[in-house]
């Protein structure tokens, strides 16, 4: 099983739309893929037909949860609110446990695990990230999404000190309006700034994209003809991730 975690320091920038769409995409390819919400519920609520009947917060106990076995493609480890308490945890005794029971998903044969994270970088994310075999994250066009890049690129680094094995996937410019030459002007000197870093995928700012979370569906299942950009954009997305990470059916 490979693990990737969707972080970024700044609130809204398109982590949870990106963790759905590159768990949809894997499980379309035919990956046995476990999504986990570690966040307050919204990836919960976009993957509702999928949840397995264990919480994310299980991931950090000090008694291995019994994982019953399952045979779907596309699983869920649902948000909860247990999860508040992992804050007060030692982060040695959570990184513990979390690799101790992600391996018993491992053991059911999961080939991709997909973690969602939340805007503040804590305990959750830093554990995530310690367990992790890569990165991505997503970013905004604005000025407050630039300023937090320098900041999730040290989380990143002192990650990686710890775990050599991580590796980032790089910076996924997320909803930008190619209409706006504000956007236009940031993804220049992003790009310019950091291109190394960045991920060959620039997702655009799409109104479909949101509407196909709120059904619980990827955007490519979307009818709508303004979908079939954005669901270009999220395939590729997915494809670049399964490509880097070596996963494939
Ligand atoms: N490419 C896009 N085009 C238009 N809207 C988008 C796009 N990507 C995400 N959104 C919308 O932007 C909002 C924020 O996205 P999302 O919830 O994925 O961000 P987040 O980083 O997970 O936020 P949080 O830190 O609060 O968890 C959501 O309403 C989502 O539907
Ligand atoms: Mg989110």
């Amino acid at each position: 099983m490979k693990t990737l975690v969707i972080a970024n320091g700044k609130g809204g920038v398109g982590k949870t739309t990106d963790a759905a769409h590159i768990g949809f995409h894997a499980a379309d390819r035919g990956l046995k893929t476990l999504v986990v919400d570690l966040d307050t519920g919204n990836l919960s609520k976009t993957m509702r037909h999928h949840r397995l009947e264990i919480s994310a917060s299980t991931l950090f106990v000090d008694e291995p949860p019994h994982v019953p076995s399952f045979d779907q493609t596309l699983s869920l480890l649902h948000a909860d609110r247990l999860m508040a308490n992992v804050i007060y945890m030692d982060l040695e005794r959570a990184c513990a446990n979390f690799r101790v029971n992600l391996d018993l998903f491992a053991r059911q044969g999961v080939d991709l695990c997909v973690i969602d994270t939340p805007a503040n970088i804590g305990i959750a994310t830093i554990t995530a990230l310690r367990c992790a075999d890569a990165v991505i994250s997503p970013v905004e066009m604005e000025d407050y999404s630039i300023e937090g890049i320098k900041d999730m690129i040290r989380v990143i680094a002192g990650a990686k000190q710890q775990n050599s094995r991580l590796q980032f996937l790089g910076l996924v410019a997320n909803r930008v309006d190619r209409r706006n030459p504000r956007h236009l002007r940031h993804l220049q000197e992003v790009q310019a700034a950091h291109s190394k870093l960045m991920a060959p995928v620039v997702v655009g700012l799409r109104t479909s994209v949101a509407e196909a979370l709120a059904a619980g569906e990827p955007v490519w299942k979307s009818r709508k003809t303004t979908a079939r950009a954005a669901g270009a954009e999220m395939r590729a997305l997915g494809e670049h991730v399964l490509g880097v990470m070596g996963v494939a059916k």
